[in-house]
């Protein structure tokens, strides 16, 4: 009650099927009092940018050649500012901002990584990386985790985690799929908790 609409920014890079799920998890009333303000992308052709305007959102393409990272990370603020976003989720994101986005906008950024951290996270863990490096440990569980951003990499406190079994899966990109399965469960349920300040 008396709830203020909260605005979200979703930021990616690449297909952008976790921020689908944030979009679908709004549109039918999973998530309440809040709407996606914008989608900004690092890419131009990311298809994460034609989800957003196949839902009327506004999507921005920031263009990071050319500058340095302190730069681009200014441009990401302006623009976050501009539209006074509440919560900004990371949703396969694929540039490392500096430090400051962290410090304005302390604890009001998510991240989703695949896999349950602190294990395989960190320098180089992204991506298809991570499940080649899951299936080579012979992990019997792997899973997703949705966390703070702070200014480490992967370092931030965790929200949420779910397990899943790897189940003799040697394929990476099978066992990736499983796992997005698990992302796109998850990471509704973390932007929920922190719309409705239960985190
Ligand atoms: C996901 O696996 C996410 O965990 C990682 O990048 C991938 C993005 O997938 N950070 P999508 O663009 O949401 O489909």
């Amino acid at each position: 009650m008396g709830n203020k609409m909260k605005n979200i920014a979703v930021l990616v890079s690449g297909g952008g099927s976790n921020l689908q799920a944030i979009i679908d998890a709004i549109e039918t009333g999973f998530i309440r009092d809040a709407k996606i303000s914008c989608v900004i992308s690092s890419k131009e052709d990311a298809f994460g940018l034609k989800r957003a305007r196949n839902h009327n959102i506004e999507s921005i393409f920031l263009d990071a050649s050319g500058l340095s990272r302190e730069e681009y990370t200014e441009k990401i603020i302006e623009t976050l500012n501009d539209r006074k976003i509440d919560l900004v989720c990371l949703a396969g994101f694929m540039m490392i901002l500096s430090p400051k986005i962290v410090q304005t906008y302390s604890h009001k950024i998510i991240n989703i990584h695949p896999a349950l951290l602190p294990k395989f996270g960190g320098k180089g863990m992204y991506g298809i990386h991570v499940h080649e490096k899951v299936i080579e440990e012979r992990e019997k569980y792997t899973g997703a985790t949705v966390h703070f951003v702070d200014e480490g990499c992967d370092t931030g406190s965790v929200i949420i985690q779910e397990k899943v079994e790897v189940n003799g899966i040697t394929d990476p990109k099978e066992l990736q799929q499983k796992v997005l399965k698990i992302e796109h469960k998850i990471y509704p349920i973390a932007v929920k908790m922190f719309i409705e300040e239960k985190i």
